[in-house]
């Protein structure tokens, strides 16, 4: 599988009068083509802020990229055009959201919405444009009636929206999907149907999709890689079975151990104790190390080094090997 997306010690940060926000300090990870790679973190540690950098559409200033590299298909993307950067969105690198109301636009009908996108990346005509409009809608399980066509956005249901966003993201084939938290905000019937049909989309066009999510078990249901981040930092990165199998970092463990699934299978559910610190008061050392159950005093002095301890499994922890979470606890 060749690179399709690689994130090189992405450091990312917002200028603004309560301080300095360090929202990524160094993030490193690998999207292979055909892949689906997971980022997984709870709130604040960075997702949303990565997947805006990579689509160009973080804003500069008060934000502000200090160093890293974005590589699509061995291209910096910081390196472009703002003209390079549009032609980019939507026909290389598509991107469905958690909230379907910040995308499609209430004044147009889907259709148009869907139709104009292929206009604006295509030379087609209205009609030609149209007619695939209806056919990405069946794709995405619309029905081929042209009810959805004529609809606008506020006569669909919050399923049906979802629906929508993905037929107008997918439309111009591309070859990276960026999904943020694309199912939290639908009842749990709806999000299975959405990531199976996120699923089957990837297969039937081949593209690479980076999963961003809060939840391990639903990155458990799609992902091929998973990467977990914390305050800004890949913590952990592996393949799926490699991370459920054998989670390395103690951030990793207690997130697994807190999927309900998880207790379901003799132990018992926990809560990481605290929250995610502010980008402006990132603790020193390890940033982990006031919610961690194993830090001792060089947590609080070093940042532990991302190494790679099986074939690709890459972990940042001082003590990895040396000392285990019980889960029994
Ligand atoms: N425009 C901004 N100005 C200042 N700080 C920001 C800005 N955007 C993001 N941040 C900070 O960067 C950090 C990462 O935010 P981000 O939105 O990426 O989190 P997230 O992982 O997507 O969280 P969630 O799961 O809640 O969506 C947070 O501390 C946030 O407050
Ligand atoms: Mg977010």
């Amino acid at each position: 599988m060749s690179r399709l997306l690689e994130i090189k010690n992405l450091d990312v940060s917002f200028e603004q009068e309560q301080g300095l926000a360090r929202a990524l300090r160094g993030v490193d990870f690998l999207l292979s083509s055909g892949e689906t790679h997971a980022l997984v973190g709870e709130s604040g540690s960075g997702k949303t802020v990565t997947s805006m950098a990579i689509m160009g559409l973080l804003p500069i200033p008060p934000g502000k990229i200090n160093q890293g590299e974005i590589l699509f298909q061995g291209k910096n993307l910081l390196m472009l055009t703002e003209s390079e950067k549009r032609i980019l969105r939507g026909k290389e690198i598509g991107m469905i959201f958690q909230e379907p109301a910040k995308y499609l636009n209430p004044a147009y009908k889907i259709g148009e919405q869907i139709a104009e996108t292929l206009m604006t990346h295509f030379q087609t005509d209205r009609k030609a444009a149209t007619q695939q409009a209806l056919e990405f809608l069946h794709l995405v399980g619309l029905g081929k009636n042209k009810r959805v066509l004529g609809s606008y956005p506020h006569e669909l249901s919050g399923g049906m929206k979802q629906r929508a966003m993905i037929a107008m993201a997918i439309c111009c084939h591309p070859a990276l999907l960026i999904a943020d938290e694309p199912t939290t905000a639908l009842d749990v019937t709806l999000q299975l149907q959405i990531l199976r049909l996120i699923h089957r989309l990837k297969r039937k066009f081949t593209m690479g999709i980076l999963f961003i999510s809060h939840d391990l078990g639903v990155v458990n249901e799609i992902s091929d890689k998973i990467s977990v981040i914390y305050a800004g930092k890949i913590v952990e990165s592996a393949t799926k079975n490699q991370l459920f199998e054998n989670p390395l970092h103690p951030y990793t463990k207690l997130l697994l151990l807190s999927i309900p699934d998880a207790a379901k299978r003799g132990t018992r559910l926990r809560v990481i104790p605290g929250t995610v610190p502010d980008a402006e008061h990132i603790p020193a050392g390890c940033s982990f190390h006031p919610r961690c159950p194993l830090a001792e005093d060089i947590c609080h002095g070093e940042i532990p080094a991302s190494i790679d301890y099986d074939s690709g499994h890459f972990a940042a922890c001082h003590f990895v090997g040396k000392k285990w979470i019980d889960s029994s606890k």
